[in-house]
């Protein structure tokens, strides 16, 4: 029987128009299906089932979406992620509701790769009142840590604390104008690292596609720091190998979190490559996929047929 697959992917990157029907009509090609345009986030749930105007989501077959869900805006109850859980009873849906709440939340990520046993930096989750608790973690992680905005990008916002006066003062100063008191912060370990070693790697289901380097451009020269988001578009990223550790790390990652879309972070530490970042919508850099003689459209297609 003819399946339904719903899609959604706005125009944005190497995703310009053409390219969206390219790779809907590339679907269509291989698989005996409808393709409904259909945007989650427009949507509403109605007792156990998710609709978009009178499109009902659940009678679909698959859902593919790859776009963004505003995590820094709607932090943990995000109405978008409610909508895809209601249809996931019913539809197969790349990239769940739950895998993006993950992806979304860098402690919760953190903490699912360190569950699963993989290199993931030191971190902490302390309440933003408890003094004692991030002295003590500062303590512990040898007076060298980072505050990281558990909902941030683009290296923002990211303050290194080498100093307990410095550590306090800031989370002090955020607290004095905060609307909310009650903050639960992350806090992690600053891991000594070689930043001409950095690489982040882009995985689709269990497949690791390509990796990338990025030049420090920003005023810090500790961190990979794009406020004014110069390389929004990877111009100055450069494609590059992935070494086998980072591989295995990428693809077991991938799989803990269970996003089919991820990408992975990693410094290199005196003990190897830790992963310090997940993103969700990682960098796919057209000249890099070209490098890596990656066809999107087709790994997309790859990804519906797997869910069938
Ligand atoms: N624990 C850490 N130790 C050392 N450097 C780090 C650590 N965490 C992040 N960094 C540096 O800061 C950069 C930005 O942090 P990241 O977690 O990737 O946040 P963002 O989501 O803003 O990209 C990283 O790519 C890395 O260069
Ligand atoms: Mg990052």
């Amino acid at each position: 029987m003819k399946k339904k697959i719903g899609f959604c992917k706005k125009e944005q990157g190497i995703f310009t128009q053409a390219y969206i029907r390219h790779i809907k009509d590339t679907l269509r090609a291989q698989v005996d299906c409808d393709v409904i345009d259909v945007d989650f986030r427009e949507g509403y749930v109605l007792n156990d089932k998710a609709f978009v105007g009178d499109i009902c989501l659940n009678d679909l077959d698959v859902y593919f979406w790859h776009d963004t869900v505003h995590p820094s805006q709607w932090h943990a109850d995000n109405h978008f992620l409610h909508v895809l859980k209601a249809m996931e009873s019913d539809v197969a849906v790349i990239n769940t509701a739950e895998s993006t709440r993950i992806v979304n939340d860098k402690f919760l990520s953190h903490m699912t790769l360190k569950k699963a046993g993989l290199p993931v930096g030191d971190f902490a989750l302390v309440r933003a009142d408890d003094r004692d608790a991030l002295k003590s973690v500062f303590m512990q992680y040898e007076q060298d840590v980072l505050l990281k905005p558990r909902f941030g990008g683009w290296g923002i916002g990211i303050v290194r604390a080498q100093s307990v006066d410095v550590l306090l003062s800031t989370v002090e100063y955020m607290l004095s104008f905060a609307e909310r008191k009650h903050h639960s912060l992350l806090v992690e370990r600053f891991h000594k690292n070689d930043l001409s070693k950095w690489i982040s790697v882009v995985v689709f289901g269990g497949k690791a596609l390509f990796a990338y380097q990025k030049p420090l451009i920003g005023e810090a020269d500790w961190k990979i720091y794009d406020p004014d988001r110069i390389d929004g578009r990877g111009r100055l990223s450069m494609c590059v190998a992935i070494p086998d550790e980072v591989r295995a790390s990428a693809v077991a990652a991938q799989k803990a979190i269970g996003k089919d879309i991820i990408g992975f972070d990693f410094i290199y530490t005196e003990d190897g490559y830790k992963i310090v970042d997940e993103n969700g919508r990682p960098g796919l850099y057209a000249h890099c996929l070209e490098e890596a003689r990656i066809d999107v459209a087709q790994e997309i297609v790859n990804l519906v047929r797997s869910k069938l």
